[in-house]
């Protein structure tokens, strides 16, 4: 690999290093990786498991605030939503709500 060719490929790793941590909408997206193994690429679930995309952001948030709390019971989704702020739980919900 050339020098030039090197140069250009550091400068795209860090392009999308440095994008993430300022839009939000990008961190909904990388929250939202880790709920894809159960609930589908892009909240699509095609299994048991309910399909999450396109839920209305307010009611996504109440759910994991919910699920967080206790308030709401589940078998794996209290243990999941304890693991977010409820700055990340705004972000994942701004970001489901709008996959349809
Ligand atoms: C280990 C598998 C798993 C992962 C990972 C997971 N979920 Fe869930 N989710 C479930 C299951 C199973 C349910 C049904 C409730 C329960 O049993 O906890 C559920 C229910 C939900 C519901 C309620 C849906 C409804 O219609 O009532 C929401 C909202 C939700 N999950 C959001 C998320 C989000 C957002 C993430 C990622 C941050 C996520 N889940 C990650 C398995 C998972």
């Amino acid at each position: 690999m050339t020098a030039g060719k090197r140069g250009a490929l550091l400068g795209l790793v860090l392009t999308s290093l440095a994008l993430p941590a300022g839009a939000e909408g990008a961190r909904g997206d990388m929250l939202a990786g880790s709920c894809a193994a159960c609930h589908g690429p892009e909240g699509q679930s095609p299994g048991a498991i309910p399909a999450i995309a396109g839920i209305a952001a307010e009611d996504m948030a109440r759910l994991l605030s919910e699920y967080r709390s206790g308030a709401l019971e589940g078998t794996v989704m209290n243990r999941i939503a304890r693991g977010f702020t409820d700055d990340e739980i705004a972000a994942i919900a701004a970001y489901f709500a709008a996959l349809r």
